[in-house]
């Protein structure tokens, strides 16, 4: 193992809606079915906030237990990124609500619109700020109210998508080995038609056609989206792993991006590593985009699979397309 970490998370904490949504809740208005659900996605239900629970409720909530698990408090914090899709409002940033609600008035606070890569997008903004000397207490967080722009009468995307919130701190490395071993990011914004929301932005404004037409939700070519997902996860995996100089058989634990169990498997085989060390939680969450990895690791760390020292591979992939993985020693 070659890499020194510059960076460290020090401190972890999630945050879920306690409304569970099942696929025989879907069964009731949509042609589909919790047998269709399951085999071709793993999803069995998803946490979906109710109207008056905000993005920035959620964020608040996963960050006071992660600043807590990392002894910062919030005036400690410099930089609060949020990665997210969904943010509360178009303006201004969630991030700076989330900044008054934790009462943080040292930290800048900004959002990043990376979509499921969104957390590991903060977590290389994190590293990268304090490289530079420009920030020693960064509060990361991945998290979606994904409920709010989706389309719950299009069956093809209806039944995937959850709501929930992870927030990470990150400090610089104290030396002992553990910390951030290699980032690795990427997009292609050629295939961003694939996956986006079509209205609503300041192309086509909120207007009475965007909302007839329902074109303020996300629309996915599932099929062509699944085969980018895993060719690019694939080959994320592999340059993270090379960069960090870290091999397949030194990672104890292997954490994906929560989309489709069927594309968990093909990225897993694809890098040698067996199920038995591949986290999956995609039957309980769905996929929540930027809040997936840090909700996975979170049960991870609950379940005792993740430990002081562990070697963890992170690997995702959105819409922009858009991908990232990390290799870290916890
Ligand atoms: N219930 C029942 N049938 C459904 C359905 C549902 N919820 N959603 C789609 N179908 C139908 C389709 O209409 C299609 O019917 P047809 O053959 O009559 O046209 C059929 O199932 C197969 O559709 P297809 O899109 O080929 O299915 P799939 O095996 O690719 O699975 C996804 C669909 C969306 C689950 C899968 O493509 C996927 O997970 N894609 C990637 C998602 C992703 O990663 N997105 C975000 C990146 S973060």
């Amino acid at each position: 193992m070659s890499a020194t970490p510059i960076a460290a998370i020090t401190g972890l904490g999630t945050a879920v809606p306690e409304r569970v949504v099942t696929n025989a809740d879907y069964e009731k208005y949509l042609d589909t079915s919790d047998q269709w659900i399951v085999e071709r996605t793993g999803i069995r239900e998803r946490r979906i906030a109710g109207p008056h629970e905000s993005l920035a409720a959620l964020c608040y909530t996963a960050s006071t237990k992660a600043m807590a698990e990392a002894g910062v408090g919030p005036l400690d914090l410099d930089t609060i990124v949020l990665g997210t899709v969904s943010a509360d409002r178009r303006l201004p940033a969630t991030a700076c609500d989330l900044q008054a609600l934790l009462g943080a008035r040292n930290a800048a606070a900004f959002d990043i619109a990376a979509a499921c890569p969104g957390w590991i997008y903060s977590l290389a903004v994190a590293e990268g700020f304090i490289a530079a000397g420009r920030a020693r207490k960064v509060l990361t967080l991945g998290a979606e109210k994904l409920s709010s722009i989706t389309d719950m009468k299009d069956r093809g995307t209806a039944v995937l998508f959850g709501d929930g919130a992870g927030a990470a701190i990150v400090e610089p490395a104290t030396g002992d080995g553990r910390g951030i071993l290699s980032i690795v990011l990427g997009a292609d914004g050629n295939l961003a038609d694939l996956l986006y929301i079509p209205g609503g932005g300041s192309a086509d404004p909120v207007s009475l056609k965007v909302v007839e037409e329902r074109s303020h939700f996300i629309r996915m070519a599932g099929r062509e989206v699944f085969k980018a997902a895993v060719l690019a996860m694939a080959r994320a995996s592999d340059e993270a792993l090379a960069k960090a100089g870290v091999t397949i058989d030194e990672v104890d634990l292997m954490v994906p991006h929560q989309a489709n169990l069927r594309i968990i498997e093909a990225t897993a085989k694809h890098a040698g590593m067996p199920m038995s060390k591949v986290m999956v939680n995609i039957d309980r969450f769905g996929n929540t985009s930027a809040a997936s990895i840090p909700l996975a690791i979170g049960q991870a760390v609950e379940e005792g699979r993740i430990k002081r020292g562990s070697v963890l591979l992170l690997v995702t992939f959105g819409a922009g397309f858009t991908w990232g993985s990390v290799v870290l020693r916890w």
